[in-house]
């Protein structure tokens, strides 16, 4: 990745900009409304793109997720790469089942831009326009990887921009022999492929067969499609989770053993599990985890897609049938390569960027001296209550990558006045220079002024 092309993308996405009454993204601009609360911050990071770079980790995930699915089939998926982070609340929540109370939607949880449009939460956003063109493809699979948004926390390891890859596959239904055989043939190959792993040990869990259960099969379907369709989805992310978890075995393996350990010998077993889960637009649904690091960790949500989905892309009614997955690239990054800080994900920095140039495949990284955390207390009255999350992007926008994190530590209520006070913990840290005590007094006291502009806070001193 050369340096001009860094700079580049940075360059583009700081003309996108947010005033009193517009917003420009990406060259277009929107007039906003009461709802809209995304800021030069967030959208600051729209247009960087680094699924896209090449050697990037975050690429590398994406490359190394796309060959592993497409060794599952004789046709490609079609790959989405480039889809605009820009969509409308409908296609985000409503056209995918969202119900009209599901927290997701509430401004606290969700960047909007105005009444109509927002930042996408997810990549299943595309879902139903991905559905729609593979009418005209010839192409039943496709993939996406794209930037998400989320108001969230602020710690190492949550960012208000990550990146997500959403894979699909789709069959117009058909009873024939021929045709289950033909899925059928997909599962043997896919495990084929997966008994080459040699340590590979998988805890399976079945639909619920009580029907009404959430997670019972869709009532239009045969207890045989939704067998075969859960087996297929399950063998291809089985595939991926163990590409993903071997590469880094392999190489952790190779580069740490002088010894005269054989590969096998190093390289520890990979253990997953089904789980199952809920998701508006499919069902049944599951989770994919994976045991590591002496913990369960959620990989990746799936299920079978929701008739919903596909009547909304305008398909005859109950002709489709098919499965949907959603994996969150950043976090596969950081664990198999272990980034201890997702803001490094996001850093210019050479000493981040030269580990990655002209490197294939998953490495251990090694991190660079971080410079020193500092910790500031701010205590305040509140007179109505404020949402963590907004308060969390009240410091993001102050702060930018100046917070590695920040955590609420006391809260009470005044009995006799009913006022609220918050203290909370804001932990300083630039990724890139030292910040002096100084700076950081000047930065807190600059948190302490937009608290009492914005949500009328009372400092306690
Ligand atoms: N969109 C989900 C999320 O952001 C991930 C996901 C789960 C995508 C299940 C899917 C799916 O397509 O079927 O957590």
């Amino acid at each position: 990745m050369s340096h001009t092309k860094v700079s580049n993308q940075i360059l583009k996405s700081i003309q996108n900009t947010v005033n009193n009454n517009k917003i420009n993204i990406l060259n277009n601009v929107y007039n906003k409304t009461d709802l809209s609360n995304v800021t030069n911050n967030i959208i600051k990071h729209v247009g960087r793109n680094l699924h896209l770079q090449k050697n990037h980790p975050i690429n590398n995930i994406r490359e190394i997720i796309e060959k592993s699915i497409d060794s599952t089939s004789s046709k490609p998926f079609i790959k989405y790469n480039d889809l605009t982070p820009v969509v409308s609340i409908k296609q985000n929540f409503d056209d995918l089942g969202f119900p009209k109370n599901h927290p997701g939607r509430s401004k606290s949880d969700t960047y909007y831009i105005n009444d109509t449009y927002l930042l996408r939460t997810h990549t299943s956003a595309h879902e139903v326009e991905c559905f729609q063109k593979m009418q005209t493809l010839q192409n039943n699979g496709y993939l996406i990887s794209a930037d998400v948004y989320r108001r969230d926390e602020i710690d190492k390891s949550h960012y208000p921009v990550f990146y997500q890859m959403e894979g699909s596959k789709t069959w117009a239904r058909d009873n024939s022999k021929k045709f289950f055989n033909k899925i059928q043939t997909e599962i043997d190959n896919m495990k084929k492929q997966l008994s080459t792993f040699q340590n590979l040990s998988i805890e399976d869990v079945d639909y619920t067969h009580e029907p009404e259960s959430v997670n019972c099969k869709q009532s239009h379907m045969t207890d045989e499609e939704t067998s075969i369709l859960i087996s297929h989805m399950k063998r291809t992310l089985e595939l991926v989770v163990a590409n993903l978890f071997m590469q880094r075995y392999k190489n952790y393996a190779s580069t740490s053993s002088k010894s005269n350990k054989k590969d096998e010998e190093v390289i520890p077993e990979i253990k997953m599990r089904w789980i199952e889960a809920y998701f508006p637009w499919t069902q049944p649904s599951f989770e994919i985890e994976v045991f590591f690091n002496g913990e369960w960790l959620e990989i990746c949500g799936c299920g079978l897609v929701r008739e919903l989905a596909y009547k909304n892309a305008g398909f005859p009614k109950e002709t489709q049938m098919g499965w949907a997955f959603g994996i969150g690239l950043d976090r596969m990054a950081m664990l198999l390569y272990d980034i201890p800080d997702i803001r490094l994900l996001w850093s210019t920095d050479e000493r981040f960027l030269k580990q990655f140039r002209d490197k294939e495949g998953i490495f251990k990284f090694k991190p660079f001296s971080t410079h020193a955390v500092m910790s500031r207390d701010v205590s305040f009255w509140l007179n109505t209550p404020v949402h963590l999350n907004d308060f969390m992007e009240l410091v993001r926008e102050e702060l930018g990558d100046m917070v590695e994190s920040c955590s609420l530590v006391d809260e009470f209520v005044n009995p006799k006045t009913g006022r609220k006070s918050q203290c909370f913990r804001i932990n300083y840290q630039h990724l890139d220079r030292n910040l002096t005590n100084e700076d950081v007094n000047e930065l807190h006291k600059g948190v302490e002024k937009k608290l009492i502009e914005q949500f009328g806070a009372e400092i306690r001193n």
